[in-house]
């Protein structure tokens, strides 16, 4: 997507040395546009932990592009790459993405015979990975944007009001986003409609990303406390929900950035539509029951018990509470699959229901 006019994916190899991944360090913004140089699989796993590159497409790219790191100068050592998938997909619990591109370059690499077929196979599948992740956002915006563009028509084009959670936009993954997909596809058509952003505490990927994105491609947005979308839909100023998933069970059950239950909650009370875009890589097909099975990432309380931001040019951070009481980091919560009106998926729209998802993807029915 654009950034001050000129288009930016998230995640690619330097110019002029393949050897070197680049990424945008989204630590930076939306203060600072900082293209970070990762060179080794220990530089890559602190990105994906400290969330330098975040979002669930996003870190499976990374993921893949860090066992391409692994490759790089290395004799051939079958534990070795092993050792570094199970690493790489420590870094972050949640997103199945992570698992699910590291283990296929992990076996990618296991099919080259030398050092230098295995650093082959592991670049062209993690580029794969890539252009099927930026592939898969595309879709879900063709899909999503159907749904838009029949809301705007029963409002007769009236502006749509639509409210979104976190950052499931481009920075979240390769191009275009999950949620965001439909939002830019419809706003480019002409549908006229604005965004809700929740500010999404306690690390204001909603506040500082997803706004950045939007008013940087000129989508017209607000940003809310958390808290408020329940007020916003009782108003009836909110048309539909769209969120992403950082892992579907296949009996529909979505987990997403803590917060996102509660959203589905205040939708579901005021018969809202709340849809989740999300990429089949994002589906753990594994899984039976997401609220009993998804694992449930728990970060730093230091993120809760601070705050950061721009001071005198410099981004600091600020303590807001007085460092005396204890705090709780849950990063991701799970919403029930009744509460989810529509998945919106690369192959098309389909509920939250173990049969609609096997339905568009057959080739996933066990047996
Ligand atoms: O902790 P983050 O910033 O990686 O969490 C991101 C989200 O929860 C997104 O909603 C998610 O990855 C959706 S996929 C685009």
């Amino acid at each position: 997507m654009l950034v001050n006019n000129r288009h930016y994916e998230t995640i690619w190899l330097k110019e002029n040395n393949p050897e070197i991944v680049q990424a945008i360090d989204q630590r930076f913004l939306p203060f600072e546009l900082v293209i970070e140089d990762i060179r080794t699989p220990e530089q890559m796993f602190s990105a994906i932990r400290d969330m330098h590159v975040r979002g669930a497409p996003l870190i499976g790219a990374a993921g893949a592009l860090g066992m391409y790191l692994a490759t790089i100068g290395r004799k051939t050592n079958a534990g070795y790459y092993a050792d570094m998938a199970s690493f790489l997909n420590s870094s972050r619990p949640t997103a199945v993405n992570l698992g699910f591109a590291v283990n296929r370059t992990l076996q990618a690499i296991i099919r080259g015979n030398t050092p230098e077929e295995k650093k082959k196979n592991a670049l062209e599948e993690a580029l794969k990975i890539i252009d099927a992740e930026r592939e898969n956002c595309r879709q879900i915006g063709l899909h999503g944007l159907t749904l838009i563009r029949k809301l705007s028509e029963s409002k007769n084009n009236a502006t749509v009001n639509i409210l979104t959670h976190c950052n499931a936009g481009w920075l979240a993954c390769i191009d275009y986003g999950t949620a965001t997909a439909p939002i830019y596809f419809a706003h480019d058509l002409g549908i006229k409609l604005h965004v809700w952003v929740d500010e999404t505490r306690p690390r204001n990927q909603g506040a500082r990303l997803t706004a950045w994105e939007l008013e940087q491609h000129g989508v017209p947005h607000t940003i809310i406390a958390d808290n408020t979308g329940g007020h916003l839909m009782q108003a009836k100023m909110v048309d539909m929900v769209i969120v992403g998933s950082d892992r579907t069970a296949i009996n529909g059950d979505v987990a997403n950035k803590i917060g996102t239950y509660l959203k589905a909650l205040a939708a579901f009370d005021n018969r809202i539509p709340f849809y989740v875009a999300l990429p089949s890589s994002s589906i753990d097909w594994q899984l039976t029951n997401g609220l009993e099975q998804i694992p449930i990432e728990q970060r730093n309380a230091d993120e809760i018990m601070k705050m950061e931001g721009l001071y005198n040019g410099s981004i600091i951070s600020i303590d807001i509470t007085s460092g005396k009481s204890p705090a709780a980091n849950y990063a991701f919560d799970v919403t029930p699959s009744r509460l989810v009106t529509g998945l919106i998926t690369e192959r098309g729209i389909c509920k939250a229901r173990k049969e609609e998802i096997l339905g568009l993807f057959p080739e996933k029915k066990p047996g």
